[in-house]
């Protein structure tokens, strides 16, 4: 899970892709270097730490070269194993994202053969296998190089001697930005984005060789290929934190606008899905983390909703469940599209014959390569590391698709699809004015969150979910360790836990558990905890909570929208108050690109 970024062209190679690889730190920020390449040699100049580590005196001129952010899979941290890598005798030098499940035997082989490594990472392998295959061919040498690799990649490779980089992917994404007498390659589109917005998306197979003027592509046949340029329409501002302190905080406040993206030409008939091809009697869903706590609330939305049972399940589980757990209509739940774990939980269910629907926010992303169908979140790109807009345009996409298979199934009259449908058409004006009233949100982070070691969350039905995600946030970005409960479960072990240092967050919503809920919170402020309610107006838990966050009026349905940004807004006021790393939560990444 690593950042990469290549250029070609006439201008100062290291100042673009330096500028380049800060916009991809969010997919990685344990080490970074460059390799640049002038007339007759490449100097590569890479450290240990952020992009700001690099000596930028070090860095040569010269109008080519690669770059990368790394996330450390094979070897720890450290400036010998950061990327750039060279070959024996520095003549070529590749950057990569993945793993390379074989790198133990090659590297064996290579030794064999005289090949001296300088790191412990699983990276160096293809850089000295590029070596031993190249005959004054760097194209050649890497097509040959990658049928001997087996695993994931996203690799760019250039040779002192040849005039073009060559780029392949297999499972990691890599996109081309094309420009005017200069050409890019990078693994997301923020890195290019300051130079072009004209972007080619590399297949999996792919292998490219790209020169100032020329671009020439391979498929997984080796077929020559031609693939048009897309336009990319997010402008360089859109990944930057416009004004805000960070960018999760700008990407709380974008919801009303992602929620209203999202549903855009979306409210008379959903046209993305045509459902009518498919039977479906029983749903699963599959994701992790915060995507997960999207299909939890999702399963319930679908079941109220349409009638239609759903199941949920962890990525990272499912790939290892018995082959008889087979639901013939799964959902996959991915905002990069390129966590390695969802991926390969849609691999395994298209194994299994089960016909499968992606929701993911980023366009062409891996995902979608391996499903029948696509559901984008139309969140716009998510910078921050820890989920939030896209977390809330899942909720919306499901509400949509639950609607349209409601009316399939003749569970929904067209007037009740109507009536959700308005709830919808409404939901940004209530985040919004949940958004302008954040004081009193501040004051709790600050006063009891950022003081507490420990913290639990508890809901009940479509809010239990939110409990967890919650806690997810908190523990994410503020470091605190916390616990996310369905309410009625706190008696059955946690209760033991409860004291009057455990702040309590309550969400307290007027649906069939309201009652029970009540119950729960008078019994959470027996044992002393501090309890923060989270509800509509309401007399009766003004005298049980000690501090009580409103939402606006809102159908129980439709809450977790609500609800779930008091959460994200308690994370991250309270991860300021203790000034955490808020963007670049410690030991994350945005996209978990490694199972
Ligand atoms: C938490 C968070 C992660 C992701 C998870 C899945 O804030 O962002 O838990 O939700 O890594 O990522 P995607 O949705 O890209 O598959």
């Amino acid at each position: 899970m690593c950042g990469i970024v290549g250029y070609i062209g006439h201008a100062k190679a290291g100042e673009i892709l330096l500028k380049g690889m800060r916009r991809l730190e969010y997919r990685g920020y344990d080490s970074a270097g460059v390799a640049i390449k002038d007339d007759n040699n490449i100097v590569i100049e890479k450290k240990k730490g952020r992009i700001k580590e690099i000596e930028q005196d070090n860095i040569i001129a010269g109008n080519a070269g690669i770059g990368h952010t790394r996330w450390a899979t094979h070897g720890k941290p450290s400036d010998e194993n950061s990327h750039p890598f060279f070959d024996c005798d520095e003549s070529i030098a590749i950057v990569h994202n993945g793993i390379i499940d074989n790198f133990v035997t090659l590297k064996e082989s290579l030794e064999k053969e005289g090949h001296e490594f300088k790191s412990q990472t699983d990276s160096e392998v293809i850089a000295h296998l590029i070596e031993s295959h190249y005959e004054n061919d760097l194209l050649e040498a890497v097509k040959k190089t990658i049928s001997q690799l087996r695993g994931s990649y996203a690799i760019v490779a250039i040779h002192k001697d040849e005039d073009y980089m060559v780029a392949c992917r297999n499972q990691s994404p890599l996109v081309i930005g094309v420009g005017t007498d200069e050409n890019m390659v990078a693994s997301d589109v923020p890195a290019i984005l300051d130079r072009t917005n004209e972007v080619i998306y590399l297949m999996d197979g792919d292998i490219a060789k790209i020169s100032y003027k020329d671009i020439e592509l391979w498929d997984e046949t080796g077929a020559n290929v031609t693939r048009e340029p897309k336009i990319i329409s997010w402008t360089v501002e859109d990944a930057e934190k416009g004004g805000y302190d960070h960018f999760m905080l700008k990407e709380i406040y974008e919801q009303p606008k992602a929620i209203h993206d999202s549903i855009l030409g979306r409210l008379g008939e959903f046209k993305d899905v045509d459902f009518s091809k498919y039977n479906i009697d029983m749903i699963k869903i599959i994701s992790c983390g915060t995507s997960y706590h999207a299909g939890l609330v999702g399963k319930y939305i679908i079941e109220e909703i349409s009638g239609i049972p759903c199941m949920t399940a962890l990525a990272s589980e499912y790939r290892y469940s018995s082959p008889s757990d087979i639901y013939p209509f799964t959902i996959l739940i991915s905002q990069s599209g390129e966590t390695a774990d969802t991926l390969a939980a849609a691999k395994e269910a298209r194994r299994r014959g089960c016909k499968t629907l992606a929701i993911t926010n980023v366009l062409d992303s891996s995902i979608t390569r391996e499903v029948d169908e696509v559901v984008y979140t139309h969140a716009g790109p998510e910078i921050g590391v820890a989920a939030t807009k896209t977390f809330t345009t899942q909720l919306i996409v499901l509400y949509l698709i639950a609607i349209q298979l409601g009316l399939k199934k003749e569970k929904l009259l067209v007037e009740e699809a109507d009536e959700l449908r308005n709830q919808l058409r409404r939901l940004p004006r209530k985040v919004e004015i949940l958004l302008n009233n954040t004081d009193h949100i501040k004051e709790i982070s600050k006063n009891i969150l950022a003081k507490s070691e420990d913290i639990f969350f508890v809901g009940r039905n479509i809010n239990y979910p939110v409990a967890l995600e919650g806690a997810l946030k908190l523990k994410e970005i503020a470091y605190i360790h916390a616990a996310g409960y369905p309410a009625g479960e706190l008696k059955h072990g946690p209760f033991a836990l409860l004291t009057k240092k455990t702040p309590v967050i309550g969400i307290c919503v007027k649906d069939q558990t309201y009652e029970k809920m009540i119950g729960n919170i008078g019994e959470i402020a027996a044992r002393e905890s501090p309890i923060i309610g989270v509800a509509e107006e309401d007399m009766e838990l003004q005298k049980l909570c000690d501090e009580l966050v409103y939402i606006p009026d809102i159908q129980p349905l439709f809450s977790p929208v609500l609800v779930n940004v008091v959460m994200q807004l308690f994370a991250y006021y309270t991860a300021y108050q203790l000034n955490c790393s808020i963007d670049k939560p410690r030991n994350l990444a945005k996209s978990v690109t490694v199972e």
